[in-house]
């Protein structure tokens, strides 16, 4: 099997989209953000199959939000090609650090970004979004982030 990682065309949005529940269209809104040029949107592929996606947001310290991967694909070092392809999309725009936000409940993804060389920084946020649940149900949450940064290596 073969992970690929590349920016996501509009066919890789649409499959993505294939798996969400109906109206939650996150995969259409990351695409859109990307057209405005506004982030780099990355998906994974196995044997040409999307699994996976994350979002950069660029700036002087570029922020890779909504990282994702299909419940099945889990613990197959998906996460961590799209966070390695992040990075290097990070370095090549000239950043030398790169920065998330991991929920305070989310303590195995930390454990993942910690594993990859993240360490926090100490400031914490608090979001408030909307969501789709899985019975197609528009959700409110509230979510506080830790922060965690990674130097990148010149
Ligand atoms: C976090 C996530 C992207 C990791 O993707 P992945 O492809 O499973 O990651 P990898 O295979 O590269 O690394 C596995 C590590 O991820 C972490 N992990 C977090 N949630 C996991 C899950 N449900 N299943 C497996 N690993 C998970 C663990 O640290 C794991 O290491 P371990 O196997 O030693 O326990 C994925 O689990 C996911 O989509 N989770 C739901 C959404 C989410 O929490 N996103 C992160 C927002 S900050």
């Amino acid at each position: 099997m073969t992970v690929e990682v590349r920016r996501a065309t509009a066919a890789d949005a649409w499959r993505l989209a294939a798996s969400e529940p109906p109206g939650a269209a996150v995969a259409a809104s990351h695409l859109r953000r990307q057209e405005a040029g506004e982030v780099l949107f990355l998906v994974a592929l196995e044997d040409g199959e999307p699994l996976g996606s994350g979002v950069l947001v660029p700036g002087d310290v570029p922020e890779l939000r909504h990282l994702f991967v299909a419940e099945a694909a889990r613990g197959r070092g998906i996460g961590a090609s799209l966070i390695g392809a992040a990075e290097r999309e990070a370095a090549a725009m000239g950043a030398t650090l790169v920065e998330l936000g991991v929920g305070v409940d989310n303590p195995r993804a930390a454990a993942l970004y910690r594993r990859l060389g993240y360490a926090e920084t100490g400031e914490r946020s608090k979001t408030t979004y909307e969501y789709v649940d899985r019975d197609g149900v528009r959700r409110t949450a509230t979510e506080t982030d830790v922060h965690m940064r990674k130097r990148l290596r010149g």
